[in-house]
């Protein structure tokens, strides 16, 4: 989990800031430390430190060095410590080769000892300094850097995406595998990075590189071949993203920016999508009878995508579908039947979630069919499942996952009412209603953001021991993702449960110092306002999230986080904004890193 850029252009002075413009793109995937390496004529200046990219800014701001070409990280840590020597880039023993990595070397231990059974010396950690020795020794051996960085990484197993310069040539060597690399092109000046945001200030031409890629970059020219140096031909595209997309368009924070987008993130899911109308669903790629097929749905995906995924299980179930909801990590061991008329759905924002990939080909082992549900065109799970759907979300920088969700929810509404049509011959007995409640989310989100009380709220409960979320049906897995949202950013202990269950054990925790947030759909409610009761009779302050039609939840809660009223199946991506709304104040309240909150990162690449 790391976040690489390259800047390959002439030998002017741009560079550094480029790259540091890069490195603070891509900051969501990592911030435990920043570094670069740049050439200025000789062998490549390293400039690393333990910290945000403030800190070596800091560096940069004194000693800043000329040059054209470079090569930029920031690191989550997967081997080693957050520290000044474990940052990239890392080198050789000569200093002459310096490389950036995404990934992890799974056989760095071996390949570690056989470097200094013959003499080569590290200085950090990681994993990742094998590779510049690898290449020292093939140098040392004659081998030129191109074959000296072939060489090396038929010779790494596990993932990567890597980056390398050395003081021979005025180059750029990179490949992936596993991780994701994209290269953009800016006229005869590029850039390499592991997403299209580290770049889109500067250019919006982007190709996106398949695993196995070896590119080679100078300036003026570029050569993509497969690791045995065959060419390949890959597609420039230009993306619809601008800057003003990948920045925080005047909001405090990313997440408070991208609750706000999700009105035009839902009109852009559902564009040309479903005609509530006629009832008709067109999903580009997938005609009627094209889940024909099937007989059983899969969802495999991981933290806010994972309840997502129970959402879309649910659609198929009320559909007449059979199907389940795993967490990615666990589907190995769940191990579930799976055959060829077993549809497995990977539902990830990222498409490039380590847990998730693996589950995906695991089910495509065993013959099943894969279809990737992602915001990423372009990322591994897309290219790698059999077929894709975007949820055309548009880019996500904070950590916590807020439009992506809503979008999920919407593409697999859309998505669960194409499978169960084509699997049960008919249509839901309320398809056109539902497509109506969907077609208006939009419309909806928009209210709340304008009416929300959600900081009142949130100031009003923030000294609370703790935070519990309560929802049956369709809304339980709202209430897992409220509580995964706000103990996420706020650092509260918070967490959700199945409306009935809290009689079952949780009971025992609610007292008048921990708030009880109930999810209403306007279905079953009446059962989940007898849950409410028992909470109240242990003095606990509860918040009903309803919409007004539900006058008798209104009699009993303490406060209500209002929704428009709409079919019971949508209610739920419209309660999940108050509750993003609700997260959001309480860690603002609370000053916490919003945006990256401690110890975590915004895509998890590693098992
Ligand atoms: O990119 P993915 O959707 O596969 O990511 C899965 C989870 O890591 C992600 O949803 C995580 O739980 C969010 N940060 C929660 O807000």
């Amino acid at each position: 989990m790391c976040g690489i850029i390259a800047r390959i252009g002439g030998d002017d002075d741009g560079a550094v800031d480029e790259l540091l413009t890069g490195l603070e793109n891509l900051e969501y995937r990592g911030y435990d430390s920043a570094g670069l390496a740049i050439k200025n004529g000789g062998g490549p200046e390293v400039f690393k430190r333990e910290g945000k990219i403030s800190r070596l800014k800091d560096v940069l701001a004194d000693e800043t060095p000329d040059g054209g070409l470079g090569i930029g990280h920031t690191r989550w840590s997967t081997h080693g410590p957050p520290t000044d020597a474990n940052a990239h880039p890392h080198t050789d023993c000569t200093g002459d080769v310096a490389v950036v990595h995404n990934g992890i070397v799974e056989n760095y231990d071996e390949l570690k000892a056989e470097l200094r059974a013959d003499g080569h010396e590290f200085e950090s950690d990681t994993d990742t300094e094998v590779i510049p020795h690898l290449v020292e020794e093939e140098l040392a051996e004659g081998a030129d850097p191109e074959t000296a960085f072939r060489r090396t990484i038929e010779r790494l197993s596990g993932s990567y995406a890597v980056a390398m310069i050395t003081d021979r040539e005025h180059v750029v060597y990179a490949t992936r595998r596993g991780s994701p690399l994209v290269l953009g092109v800016d006229g005869g000046d590029y850039f390499l990075a592991s997403d299209v945001p580290a770049f889109l200030d500067f250019t919006d031409d982007v190709v996106y590189l398949d695993d196995g890629d070896v590119v080679v970059v100078e300036p003026d020219d570029y050569r993509i071949t497969t690791p045995d140096g065959e060419a390949v031909d890959r597609t420039v595209r230009t993306v619809e993203w601008d800057p003003e997309d990948a920045g925080k368009g005047g909001y405090d924070h990313y997440m408070l920016k991208e609750i706000h987008e999700q009105p035009a993130a839902l009109r852009q899911t559902l564009r040309g999508r479903a005609d509530p109308a006629t009832g008709d669903i067109r999903l580009e790629d997938f005609p009627a009878g094209s889940f024909a097929d099937v007989d059983r749905v899969q969802f495999v995906a991981c933290g806010t995508s994972y309840h997502a995924g129970l959402v879309g299980a649910q659609f198929l179930s009320d559909g007449g579908v059979p199907a389940r909801t795993f967490l990615a990590s666990e589907y190995a061991t769940a191990q579930p039947p799976v055959d060829e008329r077993t549809l497995v759905v990977g539902v990830t924002q990222s498409g490039e979630t380590a847990d998730t990939l693996s589950a995906l080909r695991r089910a495509n082992a065993s013959g099943a069919a894969t279809l990737a549900v992602t915001n990423v065109v372009g990322s591994t799970a897309a290219r790698e499942c059999d077929d894709a759907l975007f949820i055309r979300a548009g880019p996500e920088i904070g950590v916590a996952a807020t439009k992506t969700f809503s979008s999920q929810v919407v593409s697999l509404a859309l998505l669960g009412e194409r499978v169960a049509r084509d699997v049960t011959g008919g249509r839901s007995e309320d398809a056109r209603e539902r497509l109506e409640a969907l077609s208006e989310l939009p419309g909806h989100v928009q209210q709340i953001l304008d009416y929300t009380s959600a900081r009142r709220v949130a100031e009003k409960y923030r000294d609370a021991e703790a935070y519990f979320f309560i929802g049956r049906g369709a809304v339980r897995p709202v209430a897992l993702e409220g509580a995964l949202k706000f103990k996420e950013i706020s650092y509260e202990h918070a967490e959700g449960f199945a409306a009935g269950e809290l009689k079952h054990g949780p009971l025992a925790l609610v007292t008048p110092e921990t708030p009880v947030f109930a999810v209403f759909t306007g279905r079953n409610d009446e059962k989940t306002l007898g849950n409410v009761k028992e909470a109240q009779a242990r003095g606990a302050p509860v918040v009903a999230v309803a919409s007004r039609e539900q006058e008798a939840v209104a009699q009993y809660a303490d406060e209500v986080l209002t929704i428009p009223d709409t079919h019971p199946d949508v209610a739920g991506v419209l309660a999940n904004v108050q509750l993003q709304l609700l997260s959001y104040h309480a860690a603002d309240l609370l000053d916490r890193a919003i945006d990256k909150p401690r110890n975590l990162a915004k895509s998890v690449t590693v098992e």
